[in-house]
């Protein structure tokens, strides 16, 4: 099979969100050999302070109209959770360097910014209009109706082409990965910045790829509301 067959044999099978069947959080499970790293979690020495290193990340949701974002905010966290300098100063792994994600932003309560769908250019920090919309099209499942309050959506989109000629398929699992990297620096920068966030993994991916104009070789992943 083709590497790129195989890629859409994936994606395209696990884009339906209403598979979900069963709903049950994972159990911490232990092994009979468990070797206990300490007796008593009491005797921990070092207590690392969690405000200094991480933040509290937990979701969040808005559940109300929100104020506008403002767009120094955008700027801000845009540019402290992924860019591309020349100092490679850039802010998150990728694997052989390739950094096949690029970010989509859709505008819908920004001060400063038109409504609308925008290209995130990481090295030029700009915003690079596609699409407008006069009503917000729906691009996320119905319990996540919250997402209409927000200011902003973030796609992360995968452009496999380069992934694919360097490691074939695995290479989409790198994109799934690096997803992670960046999600996670959104989710830190917008804390610092008092941005409430959410991720989001429940998206129409064919509208998403529709209004996000995107071609074949662009994979819709992964999103972050902003609030
Ligand atoms: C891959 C992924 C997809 C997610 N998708 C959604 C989503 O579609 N809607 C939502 O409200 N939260 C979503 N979340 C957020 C989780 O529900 C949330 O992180 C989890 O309940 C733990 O809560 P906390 O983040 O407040 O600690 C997603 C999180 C991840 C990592």
């Amino acid at each position: 099979m083709e590497q790129k067959e195989l890629i859409d044999l994936f994606h395209y099978n696990t884009t339906n969100y209403s598979d979900q069947l069963k709903y049950e959080k994972g159990s911490v499970f232990g092994y009979e050999n468990e070797i206990h790293l300490v007796e008593n979690l009491n005797d921990i020495s070092i207590e690392l302070s969690y405000k200094e290193i991480l933040p509290n990340l937990s979701s969040k949701r808005p559940m109300s109209a929100k104020e506008p974002l403002h767009r120094e905010q955008l700027l801000n966290l845009l540019y402290n959770s992924y860019r591309f300098k020349n100092d490679k100063s850039l802010k998150a792994p990728s694997a052989g360097g390739i950094y096949p994600l690029e970010l989509y932003v859709v505008i819908q309560n920004v001060e400063g910014i038109e409504k609308g769908v925008y290209h995130y250019n990481r090295e030029k920090i700009s915003l690079n209009y596609i699409n407008g919309f006069s009503n917000i099209p729906r691009l996320n499942v119905p319990s996540n109706n919250f997402t209409e309050n927000v200011g902003c959506m973030i796609f992360f989109v995968c452009n496999i082409t380069n992934m694919m000629n360097k490691y074939g398929a695995r290479g989409y699992r790198y994109c799934l990965i690096e997803c992670g990297h960046i999600g996670q620096n959104i989710s830190i920068v917008s804390d610092h910045l008092n941005i409430e966030s959410c991720a989001i993994g429940g998206f129409y991916d064919a509208r998403v790829k529709k209004y996000l104009n995107l071609s074949d070789n662009f994979y819709p992943l992964y999103s972050y509301v902003l609030a």
